[in-house]
């Protein structure tokens, strides 16, 4: 059983991630984690350190190297995994289990104003700026997320509805 969950920053989906693997009883995976945690560095610190193409190459190379290695897992994404390389594909060749959990621009926006200083695509942005940034990038990066094999819509449900909605939708 391999899950991954995708979508924007902010939209649960370490939250969601978490609550899926335990109810299956199988591995937690959060992308970042893992990447800081190979790296010994925080992803901050490689974006401001190393600049984003060497983080892209090594989010690339663990997004594989989990496929590899790991045999069952629900695995959380960084927001800008799906939308890099061939990751998309790679993911949807290895599972019938991605899930974009889609959520609207106000929420992301009021979750992300409150946690944007260690995000480093947002941290450099004022508070007037965000609606805008958010907007467009949502655009952009939606066209991926849409690649996902199933998509939802999470606006109004709590992290335990999306949880169930996912492991009710398993193949
Ligand atoms: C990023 C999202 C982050 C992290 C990095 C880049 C992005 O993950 O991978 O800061 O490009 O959207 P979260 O979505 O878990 O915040």
């Amino acid at each position: 059983m391999k899950i991954v969950l995708l979508g924007y920053m902010g939209s649960g989906k370490t939250t969601v991630g978490r609550i899926v693997a335990n109810h299956l009883n199988i591995k937690f995976l959060d992308l970042d984690a893992y990447i800081e945690e190979a790296e010994r560095m925080s992803v901050s610190s490689i974006f401001n350190e190393k600049g984003e193409i060497y983080f892209r190459k090594k989010e690339m190379e663990y997004l594989s190297e989990i496929f590899l290695i790991e045999n069952s897992f629900v695995l959380s994404l960084g927001g800008g995994t799906p939308c890099f390389g061939t990751n998309m594909e790679l993911i949807n060749e290895k599972t019938k289990n991605s899930f974009y959990l889609n959520i609207g621009i106000p929420e992301l926006v009021t979750r992300l104003m409150k946690e944007k200083n260690h995000r480093p695509m947002i941290s450099h942005l004022q508070d007037q700026e965000l609606t805008e940034f958010v907007g467009k990038h949502l655009f952009e990066r939606s066209f991926f997320y849409n690649k996902a094999h199933h998509k939802i819509k999470c606006n109004n449900n709590s992290p335990t509805e999306i949880a169930e909605i996912i492991i009710n939708s398993l193949v």
